[in-house]
């Protein structure tokens, strides 16, 4: 029979104990630190569905961004209407607080969840990943870009991620991104027969992007042409050199004004956190403000500033580790005992809830469960069979000291002994 694999650029996540995944476990690990962070700039958790209709990410993540020209994953459902699996989360975020109509009022919301991008595969880039996001809404320019840099330095620091460097600029207001994207293209448009396909393509569509170019003529080109600083407000320089000096101690922070994102709806402040550790995808957060976002799908004018952690690169950089909870393998030795020997299990994972109590669940013999208990690194096997069970005692052998022998304790003394574990 024909084998069925996952598909291209999905990965399964398994936790250690079964795979030695070790990206598996420090994804899971950066999910936990990630939330304890959230909560404790006290923002609020928002979910919503992973099926959006189609026409969201067009209005909003925009028809010029490669996302919606060639990586949605689009279909039609069995009412005939397209539906797509969301390719980022803001957009969600921004549909589901006009319809909550939720819109007159800020919120601190952050989300998790897998998003799906149809992107050529390669290191650091998958078509289904996990992203984790913050939408801070309804505060205008100032405090809010102080605190989503904070927010960014709580991430390294937590993760021990090393030589952190945040690139920030400033695309302007609406209008001066306007009055900037037509004096780039007065300067380009003599020029395209000079520019690659791919860049004429950006030119015509949204010619910011021809900004991000990774052609070393089209780079050239630009050497020549405006530059966005020439058209920012003093506010809007002022901003970027704030943050600068707020973070310098935390974080290499460069401003640089060819930073434009690859998606349409930014205004105002835009960020990445970059690390050269993480190869040719080396951006590990990216974001920035949209104030005209939520009015351009219907709603009121509400500003808006976020972030999204791709946690698949984030957890690669990681260099703290959960300190793995002591184990406690429980080994039952006769079926005829079963139940009374888990509802003993039972009671004592009830003493301590910072210890793993592990009951292996399988038949088989005592040398083929402790060699299994040893394999998990358990720290110690608890032993009971019919005996122990009619005696009210349980055997406990220490798993990890070599020479420490194994003890036969009555329950009570197995109660404080497992109270005791750290
Ligand atoms: P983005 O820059 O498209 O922004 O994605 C944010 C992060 O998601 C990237 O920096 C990267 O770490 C990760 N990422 C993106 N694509 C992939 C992929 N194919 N494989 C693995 N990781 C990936 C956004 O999505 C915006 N919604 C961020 C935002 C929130 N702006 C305002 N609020």
């Amino acid at each position: 029979m024909e084998k069925i694999h996952s598909l291209t650029g999905m990965l399964d996540l398994i936790g250690h104990k079964t795979s030695k995944d070790d990206l598996a476990e420090k994804i899971f690990y950066t999910e936990e630190i990630l939330r304890d962070i959230f909560e404790s700039f006290s923002i609020s958790e928002i979910r919503t569905p992973a099926l959006e209709s189609s026409s969201l990410f067009k209005r909003s993540v925009g028809d010029a961004s490669d996302i919606v020209n060639k990586e949605l994953y689009s279909f039609l459902d069995k009412n005939e209407k397209s539906i797509t699996l969301r390719p980022e989360g803001t957009a969600s975020v921004i549909r589901s607080v006009i319809e909550k109509k939720l819109d007159n009022d800020t919120h601190k919301l952050w989300y998790l969840g897998p998003m799906w991008r149809y992107e050529r595969p390669q290191k650091g880039r998958y078509r289904q990943f996990n992203q984790a996001g913050i939408e801070i809404l309804g505060y205008p320019e100032g405090l809010a870009e102080l605190e989503i840099v904070s927010i960014i330095c709580s991430i390294n620091n937590a993760l021990g991620i090393e030589k952190p460097v945040l690139k920030i600029n400033h695309l302007g207001n609406n209008e001066t991104k306007q009055n900037y994207c037509k004096a780039l293209e007065d300067f380009l448009i003599p020029l395209s027969s000079k520019l690659d396909t791919k860049d004429l393509e950006r030119l015509n569509k949204n010619p910011l992007r021809v900004l991000d170019s990774k052609n070393l003529d089209t780079q050239a080109i630009l050497k020549d042409g405006p530059k966005i600083i020439d058209y920012l407000s003093e506010d809007a320089i002022s901003i970027l050199k704030t943050i600068k000096d707020t973070y310098s101690n935390d974080c290499d922070i460069e401003i640089d004004h060819n930073l434009v994102r690859g998606l349409d709806y930014y205004t105002g402040f835009v960020f990445e956190a970059v690390s050269s550790s993480l190869g040719a995808q080396d951006s590990y957060i990216g974001g920035g403000r949209y104030d005209e976002l939520c009015k351009q799908l219907g709603g009121k004018s509400l500003p808006a500033i976020g972030m999204a952690i791709g946690i698949e690169r984030l957890a690669s950089l990681a260099k703290t580790h959960k300190n793995s909870r002591t184990l406690v393998s429980f080994i039952i030795l006769s079926s005829n005992i079963e139940p009374k020997a888990y509802k003993i299990a039972h009671n004592l994972r009830s003493l301590n809830d910072s210890i793993n109590i592990d009951v292996q669940l399988s038949d088989g013999s005592l040398k083929s469960k402790l060699r299994r208990a040893n394999k998990d690194n358990a720290a110690y096997a608890l032993i009971i069979g019919e005996d122990e069970l009619k005696s009210k005692k349980i055997i406990v052998k220490p798993l990890l000291e070599k020479n420490s022998e194994q003890a036969i304790l009555s329950l009570e003394e197995i109660n404080s002994f497992i109270k005791q574990l750290k």
